[in-house]
């Protein structure tokens, strides 16, 4: 059994993830208990729709599964706080960027821990999670939480989830800045601002909407897009240069990794 479900913790991702379960029925809204001292605008959603808000400590003992949804900064308060409330044999998902599994187990009394890293496209049902779990029955847990939410990828080694945190979990923060400096590129080349904006976003959503429904490498779809010595090409010559996005992108990956273990501890 997977439900009741017991979130803890309800902000921007945790709100994502009820957004997503409702959007995609996947479970009953009953079964879903929040706990939260100031739930966003996803949650109280949810809680419309019959979800359990805040409900009596007693309670929490009916949890199935429990999805600590805290900030890393957060979750041993919440540990503290929640952990003898709940069923000796609740299982405990947690999103919380870098802790790693042994630890939220230690602090949840021993309880079986899968990990995941999910990214807010879940509330559309286009996420990402990536999972890993030390036991086939934590990992199914997880697939469960996430599989209604879009895509799921499972590690077998948990010291992956640092560099699935870099890419993924902080992933679409890098098309967005992307998207910015893109807007304002096309700003001072001319356009008006509203104008650069439209085009900008416009064309990134189109060529990712692409890149899913064509299921071509995007090598292949830059080399369709790509003229010999026409302007991509010329552009291209600035973005995969030596000081262009792939070093770029290395640091990055590797600066959120670095953070990633630093919040875990
Ligand atoms: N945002 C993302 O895109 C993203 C992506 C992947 C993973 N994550 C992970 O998701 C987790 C949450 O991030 P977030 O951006 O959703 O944070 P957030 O918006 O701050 O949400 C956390 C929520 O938990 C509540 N909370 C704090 N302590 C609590 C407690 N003891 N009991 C119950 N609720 C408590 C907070 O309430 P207050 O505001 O009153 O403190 C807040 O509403 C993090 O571990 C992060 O690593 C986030």
């Amino acid at each position: 059994m997977i439900t009741p479900i017991l979130m803890l913790g309800a902000g921007r991702m945790g709100g994502a993830i009820l957004a997503g379960w409702r959007k995609a029925k996947a479970f009953p809204p009953g079964e879903i208990m929040i706990v939260d001292p100031q739930p966003g605008e996803d949650a109280l959603a949810a809680i419309k729709a019959g979800a359990v808000l805040n409900p009596p400590e007693s309670e929490l003992a009916r949890a199935k599964t429990v999805v600590l949804c805290v900030k890393p900064q957060a979750w041993t308060e919440a540990a503290e706080q929640y952990a003898k409330r709940l069923a000796p044999d609740a299982v405990i998902v947690s999103i919380a960027a870098g802790v790693k599994a042994e630890k939220i187990a230690h602090a949840f009394g021993g309880r079986a821990v899968a990990r995941a890293m999910p990214t807010t496209a879940a509330a559309i049902g286009q996420g990402t999670a990536s999972l890993h779990a030390d036991t086939p029955e934590a990992l199914a847990r997880a697939v469960a939480l996430f599989k209604p939410l879009g895509t799921v990828v499972e590690l077998s080694d948990e010291g992956q989830m640092h560099a699935a945190t870099a890419v993924s979990g902080s992933g679409p923060a890098y098309l967005y800045a992307f998207l910015e400096a893109l807007e304002a590129a096309g700003a001072s080349a001319g356009l008006p601002p509203a104008e650069a904006s439209k085009l900008a976003r416009s064309t990134l959503v189109g060529a990712a909407a692409l890149l899913a429904k064509s299921g071509l490498d995007p090598v292949e779809l830059r080399r369709q897009v790509t003229s010999p010595g026409g302007t991509t090409e010329a552009a291209l010559n600035v973005l995969l240069g030596a000081n262009g996005l792939p070093p770029l992108l290395r640091d990055a990956v590797q600066k959120a990794m670095r953070r990633s273990k630093e919040l875990g501890g």
